[in-house]
Protein backbone atom coordinates (compact mmCIF):
# COMPACT_ATOMS: atom_id res chain seq x y z
CA UNK A 1 0.00 0.00 0.00
CA UNK A 2 1.57 3.17 -0.61
CA UNK A 3 0.56 5.14 2.57
CA UNK A 4 1.45 1.93 4.31
CA UNK A 5 1.93 2.07 8.18
CA UNK A 6 0.86 -0.25 10.62
CA UNK A 7 -2.02 0.15 13.76
CA UNK A 8 0.02 -1.74 16.38
CA UNK A 9 3.95 -2.60 16.44
CA UNK A 10 6.96 -3.29 18.51
CA UNK A 11 9.13 -1.43 19.77
CA UNK A 12 12.94 -2.31 20.43
CA UNK A 13 13.00 -2.75 23.87
CA UNK A 14 10.53 -5.23 23.38
CA UNK A 15 6.91 -3.35 24.14
CA UNK A 16 4.29 -2.66 22.36
CA UNK A 17 2.77 0.49 20.73
CA UNK A 18 -0.73 1.47 18.97
CA UNK A 19 -2.23 4.44 17.77
CA UNK A 20 -4.51 6.19 20.00
CA UNK A 21 -8.02 6.19 17.31
CA UNK A 22 -10.29 7.57 20.14
CA UNK A 23 -7.90 10.87 18.90
CA UNK A 24 -8.44 10.64 14.91
CA UNK A 25 -8.41 12.54 12.87
CA UNK A 26 -7.83 15.17 14.94
CA UNK A 27 -4.21 13.89 16.31
CA UNK A 28 -2.26 11.37 15.79
CA UNK A 29 -0.31 9.96 19.15
CA UNK A 30 0.89 6.71 19.85
CA UNK A 31 0.46 5.18 22.91
CA UNK A 32 3.05 2.61 24.53
CA UNK A 33 1.38 -0.34 26.20
CA UNK A 34 3.41 -1.57 29.14
CA UNK A 35 1.37 -3.87 30.52
CA UNK A 36 -1.15 -6.41 30.53
CA UNK A 37 -2.92 -4.14 32.28
CA UNK A 38 -2.45 -1.16 29.78
CA UNK A 39 -3.56 -3.55 26.84
CA UNK A 40 -6.77 -4.15 28.52
CA UNK A 41 -7.53 -0.51 28.92
CA UNK A 42 -6.42 0.22 25.34
CA UNK A 43 -9.58 -2.44 24.35
CA UNK A 44 -11.73 -1.39 26.95
CA UNK A 45 -11.89 2.79 26.30
CA UNK A 46 -11.14 2.08 22.20
CA UNK A 47 -7.95 3.36 21.76
CA UNK A 48 -7.67 0.16 19.87
CA UNK A 49 -10.88 -1.10 18.08
CA UNK A 50 -12.46 -2.98 15.18
CA UNK A 51 -12.70 -6.86 15.69
CA UNK A 52 -9.33 -8.14 14.32
CA UNK A 53 -7.09 -5.35 16.04
CA UNK A 54 -8.97 -6.05 19.50
CA UNK A 55 -7.46 -10.06 18.52
CA UNK A 56 -4.17 -8.44 17.72
CA UNK A 57 -3.65 -6.04 20.88
CA UNK A 58 -4.70 -9.15 23.58
CA UNK A 59 -2.55 -11.30 22.34
CA UNK A 60 0.08 -8.52 22.69
CA UNK A 61 -1.67 -8.62 26.30
CA UNK A 62 -0.74 -11.72 27.48
CA UNK A 63 2.48 -11.18 25.85
CA UNK A 64 2.90 -8.33 28.21
CA UNK A 65 1.50 -10.42 31.00
CA UNK A 66 4.01 -13.08 30.57
CA UNK A 67 6.95 -11.16 31.07
CA UNK A 68 5.51 -8.68 34.00
CA UNK A 69 5.24 -12.40 35.69
CA UNK A 70 8.62 -13.13 34.76
CA UNK A 71 10.39 -9.95 35.69
CA UNK A 72 8.24 -8.95 38.67
CA UNK A 73 8.41 -12.77 39.65
CA UNK A 74 4.52 -13.21 40.05
CA UNK A 75 2.63 -16.73 40.62
CA UNK A 76 1.37 -18.23 37.83
CA UNK A 77 -2.60 -16.78 38.92
CA UNK A 78 -1.38 -13.72 37.68
CA UNK A 79 -1.49 -14.75 34.20
CA UNK A 80 -4.74 -16.32 34.68
CA UNK A 81 -6.47 -13.16 36.28
CA UNK A 82 -4.57 -11.34 32.83
CA UNK A 83 -6.17 -13.79 30.39
CA UNK A 84 -9.30 -13.67 32.30
CA UNK A 85 -9.51 -9.60 32.03
CA UNK A 86 -8.62 -9.32 28.73
CA UNK A 87 -11.74 -11.40 28.01
CA UNK A 88 -13.80 -9.08 29.86
CA UNK A 89 -12.42 -6.28 27.77
CA UNK A 90 -14.88 -6.28 25.22
CA UNK A 91 -18.09 -8.89 24.39
CA UNK A 92 -18.58 -8.68 20.76
CA UNK A 93 -15.95 -9.16 18.67
CA UNK A 94 -15.27 -12.88 18.35
CA UNK A 95 -11.43 -12.17 17.39
CA UNK A 96 -10.80 -11.08 21.06
CA UNK A 97 -11.60 -14.60 22.43
CA UNK A 98 -10.50 -16.50 18.93
CA UNK A 99 -7.03 -14.52 19.81
CA UNK A 100 -6.38 -15.11 23.40
CA UNK A 101 -7.38 -19.14 23.30
CA UNK A 102 -4.75 -19.29 20.86
CA UNK A 103 -2.49 -17.72 23.13
CA UNK A 104 -3.51 -20.28 25.79
CA UNK A 105 -3.34 -23.42 23.50
CA UNK A 106 0.31 -22.17 22.36
CA UNK A 107 1.49 -21.55 26.24
CA UNK A 108 0.41 -24.66 27.36
CA UNK A 109 2.67 -26.53 25.63
CA UNK A 110 5.16 -23.65 25.46
CA UNK A 111 8.99 -24.47 26.56
CA UNK A 112 9.80 -20.92 26.55
CA UNK A 113 6.78 -18.92 27.67
CA UNK A 114 8.33 -15.32 26.60
CA UNK A 115 9.25 -16.53 23.63
CA UNK A 116 6.12 -18.01 22.54
CA UNK A 117 4.00 -15.32 23.65
CA UNK A 118 6.04 -13.15 21.56
CA UNK A 119 5.93 -15.48 18.25
CA UNK A 120 2.54 -16.11 18.73
CA UNK A 121 1.04 -12.50 18.93
CA UNK A 122 3.53 -11.40 15.79
CA UNK A 123 1.90 -14.54 13.57
CA UNK A 124 -1.56 -13.28 14.78
CA UNK A 125 -0.68 -9.99 13.43
CA UNK A 126 1.02 -10.76 10.12
CA UNK A 127 -1.12 -13.70 9.37
CA UNK A 128 -3.94 -10.40 9.35
CA UNK A 129 -2.43 -8.91 6.88
CA UNK A 130 -2.02 -11.87 4.37
CA UNK A 131 -5.58 -12.52 5.01
CA UNK A 132 -7.06 -9.05 4.75
CA UNK A 133 -4.58 -9.11 1.44
CA UNK A 134 -6.50 -11.74 0.28
CA UNK A 135 -9.94 -10.31 1.02
CA UNK A 136 -9.03 -7.90 -1.06
CA UNK A 137 -8.42 -10.27 -4.32
CA UNK A 138 -11.78 -11.39 -3.69
CA UNK A 139 -13.72 -8.03 -3.20
CA UNK A 140 -12.23 -6.63 -5.88
CA UNK A 141 -13.56 -9.30 -8.52
CA UNK A 142 -17.04 -7.85 -7.68
CA UNK A 143 -15.93 -4.66 -8.10
CA UNK A 144 -14.68 -4.65 -11.29
CA UNK A 145 -17.61 -6.58 -12.32
CA UNK A 146 -19.25 -3.70 -11.48
CA UNK A 147 -16.88 -1.38 -12.89
CA UNK A 148 -17.47 -2.71 -16.51
CA UNK A 149 -21.27 -2.87 -16.73
CA UNK A 150 -20.77 0.93 -15.53
CA UNK A 151 -18.08 1.35 -18.80
CA UNK A 152 -15.42 2.34 -15.97
CA UNK A 153 -17.72 4.55 -14.02
CA UNK A 154 -16.82 5.08 -10.42
CA UNK A 155 -18.55 2.58 -8.37
CA UNK A 156 -20.05 3.76 -5.55
CA UNK A 157 -20.12 1.92 -2.80
CA UNK A 158 -21.68 2.40 1.12
CA UNK A 159 -19.81 1.47 4.15
CA UNK A 160 -20.59 1.70 8.12
CA UNK A 161 -18.32 2.12 10.76
CA UNK A 162 -14.45 1.54 10.13
CA UNK A 163 -14.13 -2.16 8.76
CA UNK A 164 -10.69 -0.44 7.62
CA UNK A 165 -7.14 -0.80 8.08
CA UNK A 166 -7.37 0.67 11.71
CA UNK A 167 -9.75 -2.26 12.47
CA UNK A 168 -7.48 -4.22 11.24
CA UNK A 169 -3.53 -4.24 10.52
CA UNK A 170 -2.81 -3.02 7.21
CA UNK A 171 -5.30 -3.35 4.36
CA UNK A 172 -8.53 -4.04 6.43
CA UNK A 173 -11.44 -5.69 5.39
CA UNK A 174 -13.91 -3.82 3.51
CA UNK A 175 -11.06 -1.35 2.29
CA UNK A 176 -9.03 -3.90 0.94
CA UNK A 177 -10.99 -4.02 -2.29
CA UNK A 178 -11.35 -0.43 -2.56
CA UNK A 179 -7.39 0.03 -2.00
CA UNK A 180 -6.86 -2.88 -4.39
CA UNK A 181 -9.27 -1.27 -6.98
CA UNK A 182 -7.48 1.78 -6.90
CA UNK A 183 -3.94 0.41 -7.59
CA UNK A 184 -6.04 -1.55 -10.22
CA UNK A 185 -6.88 2.18 -11.80
CA UNK A 186 -10.40 0.95 -11.69
CA UNK A 187 -12.73 4.38 -10.42
CA UNK A 188 -14.49 4.49 -6.77
CA UNK A 189 -15.98 6.40 -5.06
CA UNK A 190 -16.90 4.95 -1.31
CA UNK A 191 -20.15 6.71 0.77
CA UNK A 192 -18.88 6.77 4.22
CA UNK A 193 -21.70 7.03 7.15
CA UNK A 194 -20.97 8.85 9.69
CA UNK A 195 -21.76 6.12 12.28
CA UNK A 196 -23.17 7.64 15.31
CA UNK A 197 -22.37 7.45 18.23
CA UNK A 198 -18.33 7.32 17.96
CA UNK A 199 -18.40 8.64 14.92
CA UNK A 200 -16.04 5.84 13.38
CA UNK A 201 -17.20 6.38 9.87
CA UNK A 202 -16.42 10.34 9.91
CA UNK A 203 -13.44 10.24 12.14
CA UNK A 204 -11.35 6.60 11.03
CA UNK A 205 -12.47 5.43 7.31
CA UNK A 206 -12.50 8.85 5.98
CA UNK A 207 -9.31 9.98 7.61
CA UNK A 208 -7.74 6.71 6.21
CA UNK A 209 -9.38 6.96 2.68
CA UNK A 210 -8.22 10.80 2.64
CA UNK A 211 -4.94 9.02 3.34
CA UNK A 212 -4.97 6.51 0.40
CA UNK A 213 -6.29 8.83 -2.23
CA UNK A 214 -10.03 7.48 -2.63
CA UNK A 215 -12.68 10.05 -3.66
CA UNK A 216 -15.58 9.21 -0.58
CA UNK A 217 -18.34 11.36 0.47
CA UNK A 218 -19.27 11.70 4.27
CA UNK A 219 -23.20 11.31 5.49
CA UNK A 220 -25.47 11.15 8.28
CA UNK A 221 -26.32 7.36 9.18
CA UNK A 222 -29.61 7.96 7.58
CA UNK A 223 -28.46 9.03 4.43
CA UNK A 224 -28.45 5.41 3.34
CA UNK A 225 -31.53 4.40 1.78
CA UNK A 226 -32.34 7.65 -0.15
CA UNK A 227 -29.17 7.06 -1.85
CA UNK A 228 -30.12 3.43 -2.59
CA UNK A 229 -33.49 4.73 -4.33
CA UNK A 230 -32.19 7.31 -6.25
CA UNK A 231 -29.54 4.58 -8.00
CA UNK A 232 -26.28 6.31 -5.93
CA UNK A 233 -25.38 3.17 -4.69
CA UNK A 234 -23.86 0.02 -6.31
CA UNK A 235 -22.71 -2.09 -3.46
CA UNK A 236 -22.78 -2.23 0.05
CA UNK A 237 -19.86 -3.74 2.09
CA UNK A 238 -19.74 -3.47 5.49
CA UNK A 239 -17.12 -5.96 8.35
CA UNK A 240 -18.03 -7.83 11.00
CA UNK A 241 -17.58 -8.39 14.43
CA UNK A 242 -19.06 -12.23 14.75
CA UNK A 243 -20.67 -14.00 11.84
CA UNK A 244 -22.43 -17.49 13.14
CA UNK A 245 -21.72 -20.64 11.17
CA UNK A 246 -25.42 -19.96 9.19
CA UNK A 247 -24.25 -16.20 7.95
CA UNK A 248 -25.90 -13.82 10.76
CA UNK A 249 -23.69 -11.27 10.78
CA UNK A 250 -23.28 -8.66 13.81
CA UNK A 251 -21.63 -5.00 13.11
CA UNK A 252 -21.75 -1.73 14.31
CA UNK A 253 -25.22 -0.81 15.24
CA UNK A 254 -27.38 0.70 12.10
CA UNK A 255 -25.52 -2.15 9.88
CA UNK A 256 -29.10 -4.03 9.63
CA UNK A 257 -30.98 -0.96 8.39
CA UNK A 258 -28.20 -1.01 5.66
CA UNK A 259 -28.84 -4.28 4.99
CA UNK A 260 -32.82 -3.83 5.12
CA UNK A 261 -32.74 -0.85 2.30
CA UNK A 262 -30.21 -2.34 0.22
CA UNK A 263 -32.88 -5.41 0.24
CA UNK A 264 -35.41 -3.44 -0.90
CA UNK A 265 -33.78 -1.64 -3.48
CA UNK A 266 -32.37 -5.05 -5.14
CA UNK A 267 -28.17 -3.96 -4.08
CA UNK A 268 -26.03 -6.62 -3.37
CA UNK A 269 -25.05 -6.53 0.56
CA UNK A 270 -21.47 -7.84 1.22
CA UNK A 271 -20.17 -8.90 4.29
CA UNK A 272 -16.06 -8.48 4.14
CA UNK A 273 -14.60 -11.01 7.04
CA UNK A 274 -11.47 -13.03 8.08
CA UNK A 275 -12.20 -16.49 9.11
CA UNK A 276 -11.28 -15.40 12.54
CA UNK A 277 -14.44 -13.17 12.87
CA UNK A 278 -16.43 -16.70 12.33
CA UNK A 279 -18.24 -18.24 15.48
CA UNK A 280 -18.81 -21.64 14.35
CA UNK A 281 -20.18 -22.58 18.25
CA UNK A 282 -23.61 -20.46 17.33
CA UNK A 283 -26.12 -20.81 14.55
CA UNK A 284 -28.54 -17.77 15.82
CA UNK A 285 -27.24 -14.72 15.69
CA UNK A 286 -30.04 -12.83 17.53
CA UNK A 287 -30.12 -14.99 20.30
CA UNK A 288 -26.77 -15.90 20.56
CA UNK A 289 -24.47 -12.88 19.45
CA UNK A 290 -23.71 -10.84 22.90
CA UNK A 291 -24.57 -7.44 22.15
CA UNK A 292 -22.42 -4.79 23.48
CA UNK A 293 -23.89 -1.76 25.62
CA UNK A 294 -21.89 1.42 26.18
CA UNK A 295 -21.92 4.34 28.30
CA UNK A 296 -25.11 6.10 27.18
CA UNK A 297 -22.61 9.62 27.20
CA UNK A 298 -21.42 8.70 24.07
CA UNK A 299 -24.82 9.54 22.82
CA UNK A 300 -25.47 12.32 24.66
CA UNK A 301 -22.13 13.87 23.61
CA UNK A 302 -20.56 14.55 20.50
CA UNK A 303 -16.78 15.08 19.96
CA UNK A 304 -14.71 17.17 17.62
CA UNK A 305 -12.65 19.90 16.78
CA UNK A 306 -13.75 24.08 17.21
CA UNK A 307 -12.33 26.67 15.05
CA UNK A 308 -9.90 27.88 17.75
CA UNK A 309 -8.23 24.14 17.64
CA UNK A 310 -9.30 22.57 20.64
CA UNK A 311 -11.07 18.92 21.03
CA UNK A 312 -14.36 19.65 23.12
CA UNK A 313 -17.07 17.15 24.22
CA UNK A 314 -20.36 18.41 24.01
CA UNK A 315 -23.99 18.03 25.18
CA UNK A 316 -26.51 17.27 22.24
CA UNK A 317 -29.44 16.81 24.48
CA UNK A 318 -31.28 18.09 27.70
CA UNK A 319 -29.04 17.69 30.72
CA UNK A 320 -31.20 15.04 32.00
CA UNK A 321 -31.95 13.18 29.11
CA UNK A 322 -31.12 9.44 29.35
CA UNK A 323 -29.78 7.24 26.26
CA UNK A 324 -29.45 3.67 25.56
CA UNK A 325 -26.53 2.82 23.53
CA UNK A 326 -26.28 -0.54 21.62
CA UNK A 327 -22.76 -0.67 20.02
CA UNK A 328 -23.79 -3.54 17.11
CA UNK A 329 -26.53 -5.24 15.72
CA UNK A 330 -27.78 -8.63 14.17
CA UNK A 331 -28.19 -8.94 10.34
CA UNK A 332 -29.63 -11.81 9.38
CA UNK A 333 -28.38 -14.16 6.86
CA UNK A 334 -31.29 -13.86 4.29
CA UNK A 335 -30.22 -9.86 4.03
CA UNK A 336 -26.46 -10.81 2.88
CA UNK A 337 -25.66 -11.27 -1.00
CA UNK A 338 -22.38 -13.11 0.16
CA UNK A 339 -19.55 -13.01 2.25
CA UNK A 340 -16.14 -12.05 1.24
CA UNK A 341 -13.33 -14.07 2.95
CA UNK A 342 -9.50 -14.62 2.83
CA UNK A 343 -10.71 -17.83 1.03
CA UNK A 344 -13.34 -16.86 -1.26
CA UNK A 345 -16.91 -15.72 -1.54
CA UNK A 346 -18.85 -17.32 0.66
CA UNK A 347 -22.90 -18.19 0.50
CA UNK A 348 -24.04 -17.12 3.55
CA UNK A 349 -25.93 -19.98 5.07
CA UNK A 350 -24.47 -23.27 7.32
CA UNK A 351 -24.14 -25.38 4.48
CA UNK A 352 -21.32 -23.15 2.20
CA UNK A 353 -19.94 -21.96 5.64
CA UNK A 354 -18.75 -25.66 6.47
CA UNK A 355 -17.78 -26.60 3.30
CA UNK A 356 -15.33 -23.67 3.34
CA UNK A 357 -14.52 -23.39 6.70
CA UNK A 358 -15.13 -26.61 8.42
CA UNK A 359 -11.67 -27.84 9.20
CA UNK A 360 -11.51 -24.26 11.69
CA UNK A 361 -13.96 -26.44 14.14
O1 LIG B 1 -16.91 -0.63 18.15
P1 LIG B 1 -15.86 -0.89 17.10
O2 LIG B 1 -15.29 0.35 16.50
O3 LIG B 1 -14.80 -1.85 17.60
O4 LIG B 1 -16.67 -1.63 15.96
C1 LIG B 1 -15.99 -2.00 14.79
C2 LIG B 1 -16.84 -2.61 13.76
O5 LIG B 1 -18.04 -2.78 13.94
C3 LIG B 1 -16.16 -3.11 12.53
O6 LIG B 1 -17.02 -3.04 11.42
C4 LIG B 1 -15.71 -4.56 12.70
O7 LIG B 1 -15.02 -4.74 13.90
C5 LIG B 1 -14.87 -5.02 11.58
S1 LIG B 1 -13.22 -4.32 11.62
C6 LIG B 1 -12.45 -5.02 10.28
Amino acid sequence: MSTAFRTIWTTADNYVEVIDQRLLPHQFVVVKLLSYSDAVIAIKNMTVRGAPLIGATAAYGVYLAVREMQESGHPKEFLTQAFEELRQSRPTAINLFWSLDRMQKALSIAYNPLETAWNQAHLIVEEDIETCRMIGVHGLELIEEISKKKNGAPVNILTHCNAGMLGCIEWGTVTSPIYQAKEKGIKVHVWVDETRPRNQGSNLTAYELTRHGIDHTLIVDNTGGHLMQHGMVDMVIVGTDRTTRNGDVANKIGTYLKALAAKDNNIPFYVALPSTTLDMTISDGLKEIPIEERDQNEVRYITGKTSAGAIEHVLICPETTAASNYGFDVTPARLVTSLITERGLCAPNEESILTMFGDLI
